[in-house]
């Protein structure tokens, strides 16, 4: 499996298991073929609520001596309603818990605004109105300062961001002691983002690509879960420029995708239940698309009109002041999702 070395001195897989939305009893059959498959980096977070299924699988795959945990790389996330300084290590200590070990790989910041949360479900809590409760009062600077704390303890090998934009990672490189190690983002054919990547590469931090087939199902979630949709929801996997390249190279349209984010150097974490997927979707190291391909598929970028995970659907999320992605808000001062 190829890797990518992070700032920390750790190497990444460049291809992980993503496993958002998966039940738990899904979660271990998944986890269970992609270890047979070779994966060797898996995707989890706080709120997905696969840690425990990802934490059994490996358990008895060390047990029977088919890995070893340190051949692993598992990543997890803080959960929004932990975003503070506070909760770091209380949520931190809580996920190796669920996952029974005694660190992870790299430990993530899920996202810059934090919300305040019930303290035994750890949902967060909502107003009347159905709009989430806002903690405007998190403190991303010392919040990152207690993510170093978990790597100085030894329960963490690197930490990094999920969903910072480029203002709000330079102002923690600008005060940490530990620079973040990993930029875990959407990123797809749709919405390849540059200059961020660009950045990234020059502050040395590597970028993970989050939803990169286009998080196919999403919208269904987001509608039953939140009362909430995108309209025209893109097909990237049905995109004709991926059929066509899909037909010159004999490779899955999948794969297709999942060669043009890795030939840039950037890592991905596609989610599937589906054997065949899973296995197709680390089989791509024997093949290699040509530059004009390449250049074919960046023309395929849609900018911010490409972007899935706005978090809107987590209402009033955009009268936080660490809101990402205040510019997906507006083009022309028109509603993006409008257009
Ligand atoms: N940091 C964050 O805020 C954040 C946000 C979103 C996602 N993530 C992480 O990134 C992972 C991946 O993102 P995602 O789950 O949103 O979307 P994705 O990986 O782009 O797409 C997953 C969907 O595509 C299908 N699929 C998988 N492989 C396929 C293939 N080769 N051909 C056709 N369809 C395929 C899967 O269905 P089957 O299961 O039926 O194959 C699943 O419904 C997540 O699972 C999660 O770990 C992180």
């Amino acid at each position: 499996m190829k890797t990518l070395k992070l700032n920390s001195g750790h190497d990444i897989p460049i291809v992980g298991l993503g496993t958002w939305r998966a039940q738990p009893e899904e979660t271990e059959k998944a986890v269970h073929t992609a270890l047979e498959a070779g994966y060797k980096h898996i995707d989890t977070a706080f709120n997905y609520n696969t840690e425990e299924s990802i934490g059994e699988v490996v358990k008895k795959w060390t047990k029977e001596g088919k890995t070893k945990r340190e051949d692993l790389f598992i990543t997890t996330k803080l959960p929004h309603v932990g975003n503070r300084p506070k909760d770091v290590g209380r949520y931190l200590q809580m996920s190796l818990e669920r996952l029974q070990m005694n660190y992870v790989d790299l430990y993530l910041v899920h996202m810059p605004f934090s919300f305040l949360g019930n303290p035994e479900t750890h949902a967060p809590l909502t107003n009347e109105d159905g709009t989430f409760r806002l903690d405007v009062d998190n403190d991303v600077i010392g919040t990152w300062a207690e993510m170093e704390k978990q790597v100085e303890q030894g329960k963490a090998k690197s930490i990094g961001l999920s969903n910072f934009n480029l203002e709000q990672i330079e102002k923690i490189c600008l005060s940490c002691k530990i620079k973040p190690s990993v930029l875990q983002v959407e990123h797809h054919a749709y919405l390849q983002q540059p200059d961020l990547v660009e950045r990234c590469k020059k502050l040395g931090i590597v970028v993970t690509a989050y939803s990169p087939l286009g998080s196919p199902g999403a919208n269904q979630h987001f509608s039953s879960k939140y009362n909430y949709e995108l309209e025209d929801f893109p097909d990237i996997l049905g995109h004709p420029t991926v059929g066509n390249l899909s037909e010159k190279y004999g490779k899955t349209p999948g794969q297709i995708l999942l060669r043009h984010i890795t030939q840039k150097g950037i890592v991905v974490i596609p989610k599937s239940l589906n054997p065949k997927r899973i296995k197709d979707n680390i089989d791509i190291f024997d093949f290699e698309l040509i530059d004009d391909d390449i250049r074919m598929m960046n023309d395929l970028d849609r900018g911010e009109k490409g972007r899935i995970f706005d978090f809107l659907f987590f209402k009033g999320v955009e009268k936080h002041p660490e809101y990402p992605f205040k510019q997906r808000l507006t083009v022309d001062g028109e509603k993006i999702s409008q257009l």
